[in-house]
C-alpha cells in the first residue's frame, strides 16, 4: 500500500480521530489559580535535572490559551481532545479542600470543546501528583489509593455530566518506573524499595479510579493507558530470549495483566515476589481487576534485548538501533517501527479480556526548521502515515481499534528531554506563542477532512445538476 492510498474512511464512520496532550506539559501557569506544586514544578525546578535547563513554569500557556489550541483542533479536523487534570490544581492539599478556580478552568476546558463539537476525553492522572502528598511518601504509601479516591470523586461528581469518556492513569510503567526505580523523572526516587510500593499502589489505583467513575457517571466509557512497545530478541540464544521475555513483563504487561484480573507477572518477574509479601494484603487481588471498556496502547517504537547477566533483576540489555545498523530514528533515538506497533495491537488483541483497544498516543519528534514562517516536516507526515497502514492492517484483519490520537497538538515540554525534542503538528515559537501549522499537521487536516471535502463537492456537483 503506498501513503497516498490512506484514507481515513477505510478506517470506518466510528473510529474516532484525536489529539493528546496533558496537564503539565501544556498548561504552565504552574503557581497561578490556587494551584499548588506538583512534584513535577519540584523536580524541573531543581539543578541539572531537566536535560536542557528548561521548566514548565509556562511552556505552551495551555491555561491562557486553550480556547486557541481546541480551535486549532477542530480547524485539522480532529473530533477528540484528550487533556488531563492537574491534581493540583483540583486539590491543592492532595485531599480536602476543592479549589474552585481549578475546577473552573476545567469547565471552561470542557465547555470550549463541547461549543467546538469536540468529544473532551480526560486523563485522570498524567504524572503531576501534588508534592505535598510526594511528601507524604506519595505512590509508595498505601495511603494514595483514598487520596486517588477522593480526588476520582471530586472529578466525576464535578464534570460527569458533560464527560463521557474517561482515562484513569497514563502509563503507569512509565511513572513508577522512571519516577521511582532510575530517578530520571519526578519525584526523582530510586530503587526497588520505592519501586515495588509505587507499582502496587498504581495498579489498585488504576482499578479503583475506575470504579468511582462507574459509579458516579452514567453512560461512562472507561479506559486507562499503557506504555508499550514490541520487544525482540536479538539473536535466537536463550539468554536473549528471555531477556526479551521479562522486558516484555515489565514494560508492556506489568499493569495490564492484574487490570484483565491475571494477577502480576510473577514467573517472568521473580523479584515481585518481594511485593507480593510485603505490600500485596489480602483481597488486594481481587481489587486490581476491572472491566475496562477500552484500553489505550500508547506506542513509539520497538526494543531488541539481548542477555546481559550482570544487569540486576532483568538480566537484559537494549541493542541500541545504530548498534543493529538502524538508523530510521526520531531525535530522541527510538527506532521508527511501523511494524512493531501492528505487532503490538496483535500482542494487546491477543487477550480475550480486552474488549476494545484504541491507539491513545503515537507520534515522533524530529528536529523542524522554520523558514519563511513555515515549518515543513515530511519524516513527521512519513512517520504517522506508516504508523496508520499498520494500524488500518491490524483493523482489516478484524481487531476491535476504536480510534487514533495523535501526540501532540504543539511542540510541549518534553519532561526530562526539555523543550529539545519536537513532538506537535504546530510549531510553538516559545517567545511569542504564535503557533504555526507544520505541514504534517497539514497532512492531517487534508487526510481528515477530505471525505468531506467530497461530499460537499458531490452535493454542489448533484444541485448544479437537479438546477
Ligand atoms: C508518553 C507520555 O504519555 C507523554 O507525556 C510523552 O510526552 C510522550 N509519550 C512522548 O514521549
Amino acid at each position: 500500500m503506498n501513503h497516498q492510498q490512506l484514507r481515513k474512511e477505510d478506517f470506518g464512520n466510528d473510529f474516532v480521530w484525536g489529539i493528546a496532550m496533558s496537564a503539565f506539559q501544556n498548561e504552565g501557569a504552574w503557581n497561578e489559580g490556587n494551584k499548588s506544586e506538583s512534584i513535577w514544578d519540584r523536580f524541573s525546578h531543581k539543578k541539572n535535572r531537566i536535560l536542557d535547563k528548561t521548566n514548565a513554569d509556562v511552556t505552551t500557556d495551555f491555561y491562557h490559551r486553550y480556547r486557541e489550541d481546541i480551535r486549532l483542533t477542530k480547524e485539522l479536523g480532529f473530533e477528540v481532545f484528550r487533556f488531563s487534570f492537574a491534581w493540583s490544581r483540583i486539590l491543592p492539599n492532595g485531599i480536602g479542600t476543592v479549589n474552585h478556580e481549578g475546577i473552573d478552568f476545567y469547565h471552561k476546558v470542557i465547555d470550549t470543546c463541547l461549543e467546538f463539537g469536540l468529544e473532551p476525553w480526560p486523563t485522570i492522572y498524567h504524572w503531576d501528583l501534588p508534592q505535598i502528598l510526594e511528601d507524604m511518601g506519595g505512590w509508595t504509601n498505601r495511603h494514595i489509593v483514598d487520596w486517588f479516591v477522593e480526588y476520582c470523586e471530586v472529578l466525576t461528581e464535578e464534570f460527569g455530566s458533560k464527560v463521557k469518556h474517561w482515562m484513569v492513569l497514563n502509563e503507569p510503567a512509565g511513572f513508577t518506573g522512571l519516577g521511582y526505580m532510575t530517578g530520571y523523572h519526578a519525584p526523582g526516587r530510586m530503587g526497588m524499595s520505592n519501586f515495588l510500593p509505587a507499582v502496587h499502589h498504581t495498579a489498585l489505583c488504576q482499578a479503583e479510579g475506575a470504579r468511582v467513575i462507574r459509579r458516579n457517571v452514567s453512560d461512562a466509557v472507561i479506559g486507562t493507558t499503557f506504555s508499550c512497545s514490541h520487544i525482540e530478541p536479538h539473536t535466537h540464544r536463550f539468554a536473549d530470549i528471555k531477556a526479551a521475555q521479562k522486558v516484555d513483563a515489565l514494560l508492556n504487561r506489568l499493569f495490564l495483566e492484574p487490570a484483565l484480573g491475571l494477577g502480576y507477572p510473577i514467573e517472568d518477574l521473580p523479584f515481585l515476589k518481594t511485593m507480593m509479601k510485603k505490600h500485596v494484603f489480602e483481597g488486594d487481588m481481587e481489587r486490581l481487576a476491572f472491566d475496562f471498556d477500552f484500553i489505550g496502547i500508547q506506542n513509539y517504537f520497538k526494543l531488541v534485548m539481548k542477555g546481559a547477566w550482570w544487569m540486576p533483576y532483568i538480566n537484559a540489555m537494549e541493542v541500541k538501533p545504530h548498534k543493529r545498523g538502524v538508523h530510521h530514528t526520531t531525535d530522541l533515538g527510538w527506532e521508527v517501527s511501523p511494524d512493531g506497533m501492528y505487532e503490538i495491537i496483535k500482542k494487546f488483541a491477543s487477550y480475550p479480556q480486552i474488549k476494545q483497544l484504541i491507539i491513545t498516543e503515537n507520534g515522533a519528534a524530529f528536529k523542524d526548521t522554520l523558514r519563511h514562517g513555515e515549518v515543513h516536516d515530511p519524516e513527521r507526515t512519513a512517520f504517522y502515515q506508516t504508523y496508520l497502514q499498520s494500524i488500518l492492517k491490524a483493523k482489516q484483519e478484524g481487531i476491535n481499534l476504536g480510534g487514533y490520537l495523535a501526540w501532540t497538538l504543539t511542540d510541549n515540554f518534553e519532561w526530562r528531554e526539555g523543550y529539545q525534542p519536537k513532538f506537535g503538528l504546530v510549531y510553538v515559537d516559545f517567545e511569542t506563542q504564535e503557533r504555526i501549522v507544520k505541514s504534517s499537521g497539514k497532512w492531517f487536516k487534508e487526510f481528515l477532512t477530505a471525505e468531506k471535502k467530497h461530499k460537499q463537492a458531490d452535493i454542489l456537483v448533484s444541485e448544479k445538476v437537479i438546477c
